[in-house]
């Protein structure tokens, strides 16, 4: 339903994102994990419309949504949901699962990856403005590759 292409992006100079593919399935629990400053933001930021990619396509059920304002993308039914910093990471996690439960798709990010993939559906991993690797979660959360990226590299908060 919600697909990136090639997707570029960035805020001054250079690009923060390099050629990012990524699709969300309806009624999927897609996480994006990934480290500091990998790009998991601004894919958000430009799912909302609040950042115009550079250069590839973004669509949603096969609508170009680039240039599309934040309100008209709103009205589509892209909400983007901010979290509490009140609410504890099981808290916010439960709420995530009714959304789920309750026949939502849901697009989240997050910087845990273990706890991260452990709720999703689908992972992506995203490093360096680049998607790393993606399937289904538990998967990817065991994929051997991971180790290497995350578990046990200098990566910490994984
Ligand atoms: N408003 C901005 N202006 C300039 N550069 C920015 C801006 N926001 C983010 N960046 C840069 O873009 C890159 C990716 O940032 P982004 O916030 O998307 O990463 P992230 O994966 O969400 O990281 P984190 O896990 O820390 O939230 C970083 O190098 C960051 O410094
Ligand atoms: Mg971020």
């Amino acid at each position: 339903m919600l697909k990136l292409t090639n997707v570029f992006a960035g805020y001054g100079g250079g690009d923060v994102l390099k050629g990012v593919d990524l699709e969300v399935e309806k009624g999927s629990l897609t996480c994006i994990v990934g480290p500091n400053g990998a790009g998991k933001s601004t894919v958000l930021r430009m799912i909302s419309g609040l950042l115009k990619p550079r250069g590839g396509t973004v669509t949603f059920d096969g609508q170009s949504i680039v240039g599309m304002t934040a309100p008209h993308i709103l009205q589509l039914g892209i909400a983007q949901i901010p979290q509490e910093h009140t609410k504890t990471l099981v808290q916010v996690f439960e709420t995530i699962r009714q959304m789920h439960r309750a026949g939502t798709t849901v697009l989240l990010v997050e910087q845990n990856v273990r706890a991260g993939l452990a709720i999703a559906t689908y992972g992506v991993v995203m490093e360096s403005g680049r998607v790393r690797m993606q399937g289904p979660a538990g998967q990817v959360r065991e994929d051997p590759e991971m180790g290497h990226l995350f578990f046990g590299g200098t990566l910490s908060g994984a």
